[in-house]
Parts: structure tokens; C-alpha cells; sequence
């Protein structure tokens, strides 16, 4: 006699009787087979769907449960869900999206909410809300973070849209979201485009955050010296403490990684051009048409193009001057990787300087990392009260804060400290002003000054680490040297300019004047 689970297994179209299934799931590639995997286990019917069948009976065979049902046509999907149907869409972003929808259409009702969880643009999400809501269709654009792993067990929910289509989504977004300490990670980003907003700024916080550690990792290893193991050791003991963060437990576990070919160090072996797929280019496209500096986000997105450039960077590098960062020796620091270079026991770094204490360079870096780390965040966070302002979204700093510890790629102990500088105050210009941030950031300058020196003396290129600083030391000008650019503009192009002592507009006739 054949069980209910091999009855799931051989499923055509569709399994479940009409109006069977309480939630929908369209696309079965990574993040969306585990999201409704994820969704099943928490105890909801879910029909699934992909474009090619293939891949949903495989689908179905890798997950026999009698609460999966999978359909060969959108009509019998949609027909194998309950009304008003929920439904959401696990595709690529852009045209994908399009045509899913025009697909469902013809089969939805009014009422019925569709729900984009993939990396879509914000205002592609915006016009296809305003577009369905002409049909008496709920959208809801959501962010989700976390990766495979996250969809499958956990992840971050960034959710925008009407308050009326969280309301009918949330109960189960709820349930399958991250938990951490305040709940679950997952609310009401805001309306319209807001959810996919504030993840594609978490996508550009993630490039920050990303490059941050690449740079203090290059100055660590080429300056410093330590090897692999010794670096692990490092990111390892940094995560015990203010810089716990889940990017900073892979960077340790993938620095221990030994390569099965050549048992070296994996990480050694990888091709050093870094790919991305564009969210961190929308948020420097963003923040330029808003007037928000984001240098560190620019910058991370900028290594990544250098990166890309490998053939110039072979040829630059047989053809241009510069101290050139090389392996030391050290008696003084047995997890060194040794090299050339070293003299009496201490480290000589390629600018000359003598580091005869690593463990200073190391508390340095862990000073730098965390305040370049706390002015990226500033950047976007920034951002996102910007395009509420601009957008009329309402959006609470605190609780994208707090959506962010748990499940996400940029999940960190750190975001608990910002929630609370915006429970402390809700309308904070900066991240940088809230007392505890501007107190721990000046309490790490000297050795966050002394390590992105020590950097650029050698020769390491720290673009993000460089653009975190002048953030800093940007915002803790009261004046810059703006008013000699406004000349220039008003000199070549009569474009104007203020001044300090008086309210109005004015122009020079500079050519006459000189
Ligand atoms: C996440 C990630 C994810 C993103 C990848 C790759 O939150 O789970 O941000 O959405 O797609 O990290 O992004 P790039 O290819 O742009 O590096």
C-alpha cells in the first residue's frame, strides 16, 4: 500500500485538492527551496512551484512531506491554494518578476498577496505595488537575508508594503524568521518600496563590512606577517568580544581552511577578483541622486571593481614605484609567516618603520576595524533615514537594528548597541553622536590613525578603511574646503555661491578681479 509520503513523492498536478495549500512558493532554486522548506516545518501547507517541472518534482522527491504540494501549471498552483492566496515569489529580480506576475494574474482575485523576496530594486518594487493595487492585489517587496542557510533555518525579514499586506503575511513571516533575544527578525519595514530599500542598504553595509576586514587582513598579513593560522587565531578571539559578528566567524573559519589539493591554505588559492551581482552599486547610485555621503559603501564597491581589473593590476604592478609590502621575519612573533625582511627579531614593515610589537599592531587593527566599522554603518543607516524622509516611509531606525541581529549576513552584537542608541534617541542625526558610539570612537583614534599610517606607508591600498576615517573627519568638520570649490564653480561657470556672513546669492567676476 503506497504511504502518504511516497503519495507526495509522485505528485502531477496538483496534489493537494483545490484551495489545499495555505501559502505559495514560486521558484525552487537555492533560497527558495529552503524558504519553503523553512515555512513547511513550521506547520503551514505549502504549494510549490518552478518554471521548469523538473526541478519540482525533484523538489518534491528531496522533501517528501504531505504538507508540500507541487503543481505543473501556474493555473493549478494557484488553484491548490486557499483563498485570498499568498503567495511568494523566490526569482531573480527584474524581468523575472515581470513575467511571473503577468503569469499569476489572469488566475488572482482581489485580496490575494503576492510577495517579492528576491534582491529587487526598490522602485521597480514601488510600480509594481502601485500596478496590482489597480487590481485589488496586496504586494509586499521583502528583503531576506541569510543565505541559504538563513532561508533554511532562520533569516532576516525585511518586509515593505501596505500595513494591510504585512498584516496578512506576518503570521507566518513571524514563524519562520531568525529569533533573537526581542523577538523574532522580521517587522513592518514601511510602505511601498521601503522592505527592499533597507535591504539593499544592508547589502551595501554587507560590501562595507566585507572590505573592512579584507583591508585589516592585507595590513596583518603583509605588514604584520602572521600567517593563516595565526590570523584565525586573531578574527577567532575578535569575535569573543565588541566586533562578534558573523562575517568575522567565517573570515576565522575560512583562514583555517586547508585547500585538499595542495593542503595549503585555502583561502591562498582563491582567484583575488571579487564579483558581485549589483545591490552595493544601487546603494552608491542612491545615496548619490539622495546627496548622502556613503564613501566607505563606494569604496568597498570600488575594490571590488579594482579587483576585477587583474590585468591591470599585473601590469601596474611591473611598471609603477611604491613601497611594495613583503613577508617579515620575526622572533618576536612565532605565528608569523616568515619572509624577507626581518631584522633583529622584530618586524620591519616595507615603509621601514620597525614593528617590534605585533600585538599592538593587532590591537590597533581591532581599534580601526571597529570605528571604520561604526562609520559605514553610520553611512547607511543615514541613507535609509534619508529615503524615508524623502519617501514618506516612517521607517524605525531602531527596529531595522534590531531585525538585523539575528539571520542576516551583517548579524553582529554591534547592532544591539545601535538599537539602543535609537531607543535612546529615536531622531539621532548620526549614529556617530549617540554618546556611547562618539566615546568609543574616540577612545580607539590614536590606534585607528596609527594603523590606517602605518597602511598607506606600506603601500596597502585601504580605500574603505580611508573613506570611514574621512567620514569621521569629515563629520567633525565645521568647516571644509567647499568654499574654495564653490570659487572655482562660480569662477569657470558663474554657478554662484552663499556666503558665511550674509544670507543671499552671489556671483564674482573673477577673470575681472585677477
Ligand atoms: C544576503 C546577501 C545576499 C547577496 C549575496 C551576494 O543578505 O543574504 O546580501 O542577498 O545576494 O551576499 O551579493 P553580491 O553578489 O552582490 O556580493
Amino acid at each position: 500500500m503506497e504511504t502518504e509520503e511516497e503519495e507526495a513523492k509522485t505528485v502531477s498536478e496538483p496534489v493537494g485538492a483545490e484551495g489545499w495549500a495555505e501559502f505559495g512558493v514560486i521558484g525552487l532554486g537555492v533560497m527558495g527551496a529552503n524558504i519553503a522548506l523553512n515555512i513547511e516545518e513550521k506547520g503551514t501547507k505549502v504549494a510549490v512551484f518552478n518554471r521548469s517541472y523538473d526541478r519540482t518534482i525533484e523538489f518534491l522527491k528531496s522533501a517528501p512531506s504531505k504538507r508540500f504540494a507541487g503543481a505543473e501549471t501556474l493555473s493549478a498552483f494557484v488553484a491548490s491554494l486557499a483563498s485570498p492566496r499568498a503567495i511568494l515569489m523566490m526569482v531573480p529580480a527584474g524581468s523575472a518578476v515581470d513575467e511571473t506576475i503577468e503569469g499569476l494574474l489572469p488566475y488572482l482575485r482581489t485580496g490575494d498577496l503576492l510577495i517579492d523576496g528576491g534582491n529587487e530594486f526598490f522602485e521597480n518594487t514601488e510600480r509594481r505595488a502601485v500596478k496590482l493595487a489597480q487590481q485589488g492585489i496586496l504586494y509586499l517587496g521583502m528583503g531576506v537575508s541569510g543565505g541559504e542557510t538563513g532561508a533554511r533555518h532562520g533569516p532576516s525579514l525585511m518586509p515593505g508594503g501596505k500595513a494591510e499586506a504585512y498584516a496578512r503575511a506576518e503570521p507566518v513571516l513571524r514563524k519562520i524568521a531568525a529569533q533573537v533575544d526581542d523577538g523574532p527578525c522580521v517587522t513592518h519595514i514601511g510602505p511601498g518600496g521601503a522592505g527592499h530599500y533597507v535591504k539593499m542598504i544592508h547589502n551595501g553595509i554587507e560590501y562595507g563590512d566585507m572590505q573592512l576586514i579584507a583591508e585589516i587582513y592585507d595590513v596583518l598579513r603583509r605588514v604584520g606577517g602572521l600567517s593563516n593560522d595565526r590570523l584565525a587565531e586573531v578574527f577567532a578571539e575578535w569575535n569573543e568580544g565588541e566586533l562578534e559578528s558573523y562575517l568575522i566567524e567565517i573570515t576565522a573559519k575560512i583562514l583555517r581552511r586547508r585547500d585538499d589539493e595542495t593542503q595549503g591554505a585555502l583561502v591562498d588559492m582563491i582567484l583575488d577578483q571579487a564579483k558581485m551581482k549589483g545591490t552595493g552599486s544601487w546603494t552608491v547610485r542612491d545615496a548619490a541622486q539622495r546627496m548622502v555621503p556613503a564613501p566607505t559603501i563606494a569604496s568597498a564597491v570600488d575594490a571590488r571593481l579594482m579587483s576585477a581589473h587583474r590585468e591591470l593590476r599585473l601590469l601596474g604592478a611591473s611598471k609603477l614605484a611604491g613601497p611594495i609590502p613583503s613577508l617579515v621575519d620575526s622572533a618576536s612573533n612565532s605565528g608569523n609567516a616568515g619572509g624577507a625582511g626581518g631584522a633583529g627579531g622584530a618586524n620591519r614593515s616595507p615603509s621601514g618603520a620597525c614593528i617590534d610589537d605585533v600585538d599592538a599592531l593587532i590591537a590597533d587593527a581591532r581599534a580601526a576595524l571597529y570605528a571604520a566599522k561604526a562609520c559605514s554603518y553610520a553611512q547607511g543607516l543615514m541613507l535609509i533615514q534619508a529615503a524615508s524622509r524623502d519617501l514618506n516611509w516612517a521607517i524605525d531606525i531602531g527596529e531595522v537594528a534590531r531585525i538585523w541581529k539575528g539571520g542576516c549576513i551583517i548579524r553582529a552584537a554591534f547592532l544591539g548597541r545601535i538599537q539602543a542608541a535609537y531607543a535612546r534617541k529615536p531622531t539621532l542625526e548620526s549614529l556617530l553622536f549617540d554618546a556611547d558610539f562618539s566615546q568609543e570612537l574616540a577612545a580607539r583614534q590614536e590606534g585607528w590613525r596609527r594603523f590606517i599610517t602605518l597602511g598607506i606607508a606600506s603601500g596597502i591600498p585601504l580605500s574603505a578603511s580611508c573613506a570611514s576615517l574621512a567620514y569621521y573627519d569629515g563629520v567633525r568638520s565645521a568647516r571644509l574646503p567647499a568654499n574654495l570649490t564653490q570659487a572655482q564653480r562660480d569662477y569657470f561657470g558663474a554657478h554662484t555661491y552663499a556666503r558665511c556672513d550674509r544670507d543671499g546669492v552671489f556671483h564674482t567676476e573673477w577673470s575681472e578681479a585677477s
